[in-house]
């Protein structure tokens, strides 16, 4: 058999930097020890999110081209709308200026004050946007997902007994909606079965319960209810995608994921009602219905990028280059969420560095030690991320810590791949010698993670 090669070749290339481990020193102490503050050109290899950083194919710069700049009904629009229906079946959407726009936007009309929101370990903006609005998410994932060894192969599926906990415990007008994230990112780029997503559904429904889909990586999804769900073995990408959207009343998108392009977001719903009283939001924050915060040219992309994440090889060029770089991390006994996610490779951080005490952020002392040994941007998925509880003001210590290696999509090569896992195993054999981490200089009410300034502890 012939190995693993991408189905795509380079047209244009961008150049990026070596650095010396001395520089790095400096710039990360300038930085105050938060990654978010390099500037990009003291990274090597960028790890940091694989949202809007993702290389567009020559299809969609030739959309790009074509891109209709009308303020009111452009063509672009259009494309759009045509694409959202006949690949993800919903016959209403607003265009937003990414996928937290999405967020603010609909849950502008779903959420008030001491309202529930149940779901599957919600992404960290879609929290604060339910925690603004004075209501509260309720983590309804199932256990095995905190597991990092588990080798579940759906760890973002919802427990049923604790969903169903909660809408037993609550009136149907406590709870404006389900958020069903695919995949979960919170919870390793993990995906969420078919049948889960159909009996989510169905005792949704029974109780009289919306379902939303936060849809950022929807396709990697389908891909790994392809590859691990018997029924769906011999199922088109686009037969899944239809079929899981067909579970949800509304999706809101970050369509810097899988729409592969690098700004803009929508939402999107069967009910026209919902539509109507969201589009007042939607002019009010992003911008009239048919552009809503984004070009026409970023329209008529995505609508080419929802088509290409769903069709060919595309998937599994994508699944197999972050699979590569986490097999590489098993295989040398680092500690890893298992099995290997969609979008990341997420690195078990208290397992990793057994010494570094909770309150001195281990995940974020990972990502620091990381970038010092090769120039490797990751992020912080732990005690940072989950910030304080919004009652009590006392550090959130989540079940797991964790250092995530986001791989944009077809950007770089696997060669890059290999950097990245020889520089965490050269940090891994000297693990012991890293005791003490960081603690916080100065950090803001919400969402902390993005300006917070540290010091070695
Ligand atoms: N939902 C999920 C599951 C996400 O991962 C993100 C963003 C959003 C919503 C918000 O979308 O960034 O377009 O406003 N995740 C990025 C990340 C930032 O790095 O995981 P956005």
């Amino acid at each position: 058999e012939l190995p693993f090669a991408e189905s795509y070749k380079i047209k244009m290339v961008e150049p990026i930097y070596k650095s010396t481990r001395e520089q790095r020193k400096e710039w990360i102490k300038q930085a105050n020890y938060n990654l978010f503050n390099l500037r990009s050109e003291q990274v090597f290899i960028d790890l940091l999110t694989d949202s809007g950083t993702g290389a567009m194919s020559q299809n969609q710069w030739a959309a790009i081209m074509t891109g209709d700049e009308s303020y009111a009904g452009s063509s672009s629009y259009y494309h759009l709308k045509d694409a959202i229906k006949n690949i993800l079946g919903f016959d209403y959407f607003l265009p937003t200026h990414q996928g937290r726009a999405a967020e603010n936007v609909l849950f502008s009309v779903l959420v008030k004050e001491d309202d529930v929101v149940p779901g599957n370990s919600h992404f960290d903006t879609t929290k604060g946007h339910i925690e603004y609005r004075k209501a509260s998410a309720v983590d309804c994932t199932i256990d095995e997902a905190f597991d990092t060894e588990s080798l579940h192969p759906f760890k973002g599926n919802l427990d049923l007994n604790k969903l169903e906990a909660v809408y037993s415990t609550h009136p149907a007008e406590q709870i404006p909606m389900v958020i069903v994230t695919l995949t979960c990112n919170t919870s390793g780029g993990q995906p969420v079965s078919m049948q889960n997503l159909r009996d989510v559904h169905t005792l949704s429904k029974k109780y009289g319960i919306k379902v939303v889909f936060d849809s950022a990586r929807f396709a990697e999804n389908a891909w790994f209810i392809q590859q691990r769900e018997d029924e769906y073995r011999n199922s088109t990408i686009k037969e899944i995608v239809a079929e899981m959207f067909s579970y949800a009343d509304a999706m809101t998108m970050s369509s810097k994921k899988d729409g592969i392009v690098n700004i803009g977001g929508f939402i999107a719903m069967k009910d026209e009602e919902l539509l109507k009283q969201a589009s007042v939001f939607n002019i009010m924050f992003e911008g009239f219905n048919t552009y809503g915060g984004m070009a026409g040219r970023d329209m008529n992309a995505l609508a080419v990028g929802l088509d290409e994440v769903t069709t060919g090889y595309y998937l599994e060029n994508r699944i197999q280059q972050v699979a590569y770089l986490g097999n590489k991390l098993i295989e040398w006994g680092i500690p890893v969420q298992k099995p290997i996610g969609g979008h990341a490779v997420f690195v078990d951080a208290k397992k990793f560095l057994g010494h570094v005490p909770k309150e001195e952020y281990i995940a974020q002392t990972l990502a620091i030690e990381l970038y010092l040994e090769a120039g490797v941007r990751g992020v912080e998925v732990g005690t940072l991320l989950a910030d304080r509880d919004p009652k009590t003001r006392e550090n959130r210590y989540p079940k797991l810590e964790m250092l995530r290696l986001a791989i944009p999509r077809r950007t770089y090569t696997n060669n890059h791949m290999d950097v990245v896992a020889v520089a965490l195993k050269n940090i891994f054999d000297r693990r012991e010698e890293i005791d003490h981490g960081y603690r916080i200089k100065k950090e803001a009410p919400i969402m902390r993670h993005f300006s917070v300034e540290l010091e070695h502890a």
